[in-house]
């Protein structure tokens, strides 16, 4: 049986956890585009944590990635994450690899409400192809079959982390945004 003191502090890191949405899934899962939606039409702010993350350092992923190497951009990653988790009223698309790093999952769990944005691997290829994969330096510009593969792969290492957010949502943009905008409307100060 918990003391009451516990449940009290439960319900105040709950209320805490929902000033601000965090949006997780892979690469071309949709995260900026409905965060984007999220901003317009909802009081809540929007922030990009690649472009956040660019700014900061000011160097481009790819630059980071070829100059510093992959450690190094996880570590700016983390960094940006503690940074971001302290803000309130923002909706935060993540990178699509920060949740399955160290304990970013833990710490976005604890601080945030979080949705994954779940897709099938081909989906993402098809997605990821249009929106073009040079930009994404983890995908080291494959296509086609090769993508699909690839993407197969990696998301099967990652579903385990992306599937602890509080909850996950499928479909359209439209659909994902229409899911999502509930929480945030709900919790609008
Ligand atoms: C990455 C995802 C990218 C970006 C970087 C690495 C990944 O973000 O952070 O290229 O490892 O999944 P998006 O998910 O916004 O494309």
């Amino acid at each position: 049986m918990k003391k009451m003191e516990d449940r009290k502090t439960e319900v105040q890191t709950d209320w805490r956890r929902i000033e601000r949405i965090f949006l997780v899934g892979y690469m071309g899962a949709g995260k900026t585009t409905v965060g984007r939606m999220l901003d317009e039409k909802t009081d809540w702010n929007f922030i990009d944590m690649d472009d956040f993350l660019e700014k900061k350092y000011g160097m481009t992923i790819r630059n980071i990635f070829e100059e510093k190497g992959e450690k190094t951009f996880r570590q700016m990653e983390r960094r940006c994450l503690k940074e971001l988790l302290l803000k309130t009223h923002v909706v935060v698309a993540t990178g699509g690899g920060v949740p399955c790093f160290d304990d970013n999952m833990r710490l976005i769990g604890q601080c945030a409400f979080c949705f994954y944005l779940k897709s099938s691997p081909e989906e993402l290829a098809r997605r990821l192809e249009l929106s073009g994969v040079e930009k994404r330096p983890t995908l080291q510009n494959r296509s086609g079959r090769e993508l699909v593969d690839f993407v197969e792969k990696t998301l099967s290492a990652r579903s385990p982390f992306y599937e602890q957010a509080d909850a996950i949502v499928e479909g359209s943009v439209e659909e994902l945004f229409q899911k999502i905008a509930v929480i945030a409307r709900l919790y609008t100060a």
